[in-house]
């Protein structure tokens, strides 16, 4: 089954509206490089505006970094689905390591978020992962089948194949120490695995996206595996061209 790829830009806590509109521009202006692949870009929520903007028609899809499940509330610091969707975005991250170490974003929370998303009309894209500590006990599986089952709980059959599920090892986000591909091969099979048996045959349309210190030069090995559809990139997704080299890689 053919999967279109998709490659999705994480700025976390990066980037100022200027320097948000500078590189929308130099990545609108070299979108060719990236025929045949789906974009994102996910800035801080106050960049989100200007990028949606400046990539209006384009294609290229911009993402919240995170949401909250109620649609309003006393929830101080916290934005909602709509509010994404009225800034211009088309999707958002949810389950990130860090929104998970941080911020306290658990299974229990993302069961009740990624159905707000689909209910908003957000793309969202449910991110797991495994500690070292937990790689090195030999729990990789386990950890990521219950992320994975409880993250998309709350979601109704007939709506999970608009989820995008991004593995992302927390060893290896931030460290420049990638997954190797066998790694992550092996990970991405046990996470399609998990997605079939909750949404049987549609689990070969989702995209499962790899992250963790994807580089240009590192990009093209992992792109082509199997069951790997793309990337979530962190540092090298803050200079569009870097960004756009990773997506070249992810092309069909
Ligand atoms: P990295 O971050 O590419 O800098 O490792 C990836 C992520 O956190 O999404």
């Amino acid at each position: 089954m053919s999967r279109r790829p998709l490659v999705a830009g994480n700025w976390k806590m990066f980037k100022t509206r200027a320097e948000a509109r500078a590189f929308a521009e130099t990545l609108a202006e070299n979108l060719a490089q990236a025929d045949g692949v789906d974009l994102a870009i996910c800035p801080p929520f106050t960049s989100i505006d200007v990028v949606a903007t400046v990539l209006q028609g384009t294609g290229v899809g911009v993402f919240g970094q995170t949401g909250h499940e109620n649609e309003n509330g006393a929830h101080t610091g916290e934005v909602s689905m709509g509010m994404l969707v009225d800034a211009g975005a088309s999707g958002v991250l949810l389950g990130h390591s860090e929104r998970r170490a941080d911020c306290a974003e658990t299974d229990q929370a993302l069961a009740r978020k990624v159905p707000a998303a689909l209910v908003a009309g957000l793309t969202p894209v449910l991110c797991v992962g495994e500690s070292e500590f937990e790689r090195d006990s030999g729990s990789t599986k386990a950890i990521l089948d219950v992320q994975v089952r409880e993250g998309l709980s709350g979601v109704p059959k007939d709506r999970l194949g608009d989820v995008v599920v991004a593995y992302e090892p927390i060893w290896a986000i931030g460290t420049g120490k990638s997954a190797r591909p066998e790694i992550a091969q092996e990970a991405h099979a046990w996470i399609r695995e998990e997605l079939r048996s909750l949404a049987g045959d549609t689990a070969d349309s989702m995209r499962i996206l790899y992250g963790g210190s994807v580089k240009p030069e590192t990009a093209a090995e992992l792109m082509a595996l199997p069951d790997v559809d793309g990337a979530l990139v962190g540092g090298a997704a803050l200079d569009a061209l870097s960004l756009l080299a990773i997506a070249a890689a992810a092309r069909p």
